[in-house]
This record gives C-alpha cells, structure tokens and sequence, in this order.
C-alpha cells in the first residue's frame, strides 16, 4: 500500500480492487477536484484477494487519516459487510462501492451505481424508463446494485434474464416490491419486445455475448451496456445488427457514479459532460506509435488491423450512437 501524499493539506482518498491498474477512477476524481477547487488527492490501491487482506487495507488507510473510498470488483460486497451504516437500499444491493469515515471512526457504505445508470440514461441521454418495457440481462452483483434505483422510475415491466435461472429469480423477489419485476432464461425471451434492454452480464469480459433470440427490440427499442471499451462492445454489435434505435455503453453511467460519490464526500457537485468528453477522447485516441516505426519493416511493427468501427460508419447509417 502506497504512503499517503506528503502534503498533508490535501485529503486523501483511493479506489481498491483487483485489479486496479485501469480503473479510470483516479482520473475522473482529480477533474472534479481540480474543477471544484477541491483540496484531495485520490489514488488507485491494489488489494490483495486473499482472505482478510481487503478489511486489512481498509483499516489501514483509515488509520493513517484517509477520508474515504471507492471499491470496486471483487470487494463491492465485502465492503458491505465492512460498513457500520448504510441505509436501506444499500441493504437491498447486497454491495457497497463508496466507503467513508465519521468521525467517531464509523464506516458509512453507499451503493452510487444505480444513481450513476439512471442518471446517465435520464439526464444525459433524455431516455425515457416510465412507462417503458425494460428487460434487464444477467443477475449478478452488478444488476443487483442498480436495480432499486431503475424500478424507482417506473417502468411498465422489468424481465430480468439470466444463464443461471434461479440467480434472477432470487432477485426478481428481492425487488418485486418495486414493481412488475419477472425472472427467465434467455430463450424464454423469443417473441417478446422490449424499449429498452440493458446488458449487466460479464459475458463481454470474456468476449462472449448472452445467447439472444432476434427481434427483441420494440420499434424505437434503446440498448445500453453497463461495460465501455475503446469501441463498440459485443453487446452493442449485436444491439446495431437488430436495429436498435440508439446504443450507449456504460462510460456516463462511469463518470456519475463518480459524480453522485463526490457529492457525498465533498458536498459539491462537480460538472460531468466535460470529463466524459475527455475520458471518450482518450478512448477513441490509437496508441502512440513508437518514434520511428515508419522506417521499422513491418515484421517489427506486426500485421496491418482492421480499422476500428467509428462513431461516424455508424451515423452515416442512420443510426444513432453514443459510445
Ligand atoms: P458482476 O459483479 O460483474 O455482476 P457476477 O456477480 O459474477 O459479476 O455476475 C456476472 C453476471 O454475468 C451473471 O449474471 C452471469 O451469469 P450467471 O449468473 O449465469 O453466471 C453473467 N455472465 C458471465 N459470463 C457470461 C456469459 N459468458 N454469458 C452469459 N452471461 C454471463
């Protein structure tokens, strides 16, 4: 674990998880500060996946004067465990992703990830979820935590679809209070429609897609994906060659949970578009090539690839796409 910063006049605050050397966290959080004159300094800290390590580093970086975390895979619900507080609808996510410190030394657990979906779905993309025929793939921690808030906006309906029946079905009773919330499998979904479909499964993180029947978007029928990437995900391909309307990958969804925990933490709330802006920017932008490749043959570059799918190739099609 890393020393804290030197100058003591900044607070400090980190994300842990395993891994941690991509997270984006570190970046999205120092924009904010530097935008709001925020005085903090955050970093990412990798943890250490054996057993006890993670409630170790968390007590470790409260003693030595942080002021609070963001957690993120594996340890959202062993965070959970590890909060003295948190309220109601953190109970229900079973999964905790923002930790700080009062000051008796109290943990308090908050879950802004579902705040962080809903409000880049509503606020940033004018999405409509009243009303609407949501159906919702996977059953895992992820869907767990952002299903209070989206059944909060009322949809018509909610399917919740899973590989393993029994882990949506867990859920759909977890949550049937909230609404008209429904468990199946994935091929029980043929012939059904939907407005808007939100892949919460890891199947993308192993190049993989839930096995999907075709039709399932309703004319004008929206997809988003909980996961990002340089360019589009499996999902949001497959999401295109259907015919979806509009297709979002989950960078906002990113960038307001980080929003909605610095309010937490600071009381501030910080402008969000512009570092969505620069974290899409940074995506999209080609590695650098090394110096000189133009005069190395092309043995030492390696094969020519394809060109990325721009966001271009597919408004010329009509299509609209935020990704
Ligand atoms: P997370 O915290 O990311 O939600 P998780 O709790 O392990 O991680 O849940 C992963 C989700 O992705 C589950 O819904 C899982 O389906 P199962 O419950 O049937 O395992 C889903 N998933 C993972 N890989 C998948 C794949 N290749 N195809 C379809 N679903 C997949």
């Amino acid at each position: 674990m890393t020393q804290p910063p030197p100058n003591s006049q900044f607070d400090r605050y980190a994300v842990m998880g395993n891994p941690i050397a991509h997270s984006k966290s570190p970046l999205i959080h120092q924009a904010f500060a530097q935008q709001t004159g925020q005085p903090l300094h955050y970093e990412a800290l990798l943890v250490s996946k054996e057993i006890g390590e993670f409630a170790k580093a968390v007590q470790t970086f409260q003693d030595q004067g942080g002021k609070g975390l963001n957690i993120t895979i594996p340890f959202k619900s062993r965070a959970w465990e590890l909060a003295d507080h948190c309220g109601q609808r953190v109970q229900r996510a079973g999964a905790v992703n923002t930790l700080w410190f009062d000051e008796q030394g109290q943990r308090i657990g908050d879950n802004t990830d579902g705040l962080g979906l809903t409000t880049d779905l509503l606020k940033n993309h004018a999405a409509q979820i009243q009303g609407q025929r949501l159906l919702i793939l996977g059953a895992g921690g992820a869907v767990r935590g952002v299903l209070e808030p989206l059944l909060i906006e009322q949809p018509a309906l909610c399917v919740i679809a899973n590989r393993t029946v029994s882990k949506a079905q867990e859920l759909a009773e977890l949550f049937g209070s909230f609404g008209a919330v429904s468990a199946c499998g994935y091929e029980a979904l043929a012939g059904q429609q939907f407005d808007l479909i939100i892949n919460g499964t890891a199947a993308s993180l192993q190049g993989e897609l839930p096995p999907l029947p075709n039709n399932l978007f309703a004319n004008g029928g929206w997809a988003y994906d909980m996961m990002y990437g340089s360019g589009l995900t499996l999902f949001l391909q497959w999401a295109i060659h259907q015919g979806t309307a509009r297709a979002l990958d989950g960078l906002g969804m990113l960038v307001e949970q980080a929003a909605a925990t610095f309010y937490l933490w600071r009381g501030v709330k910080p402008e969000t578009q512009s570092v969505i802006q620069q974290l899409r920017q940074q995506l999209r932008s080609p590695p650098r090539q090394p110096r000189f490749s133009a005069h190395l043959p092309t043995e030492v570059n390696g094969p020519r690839l394809p060109e990325p799918t721009r966001y271009g190739d597919w408004e010329k099609n009509g299509r609209c796409i935020d990704f």
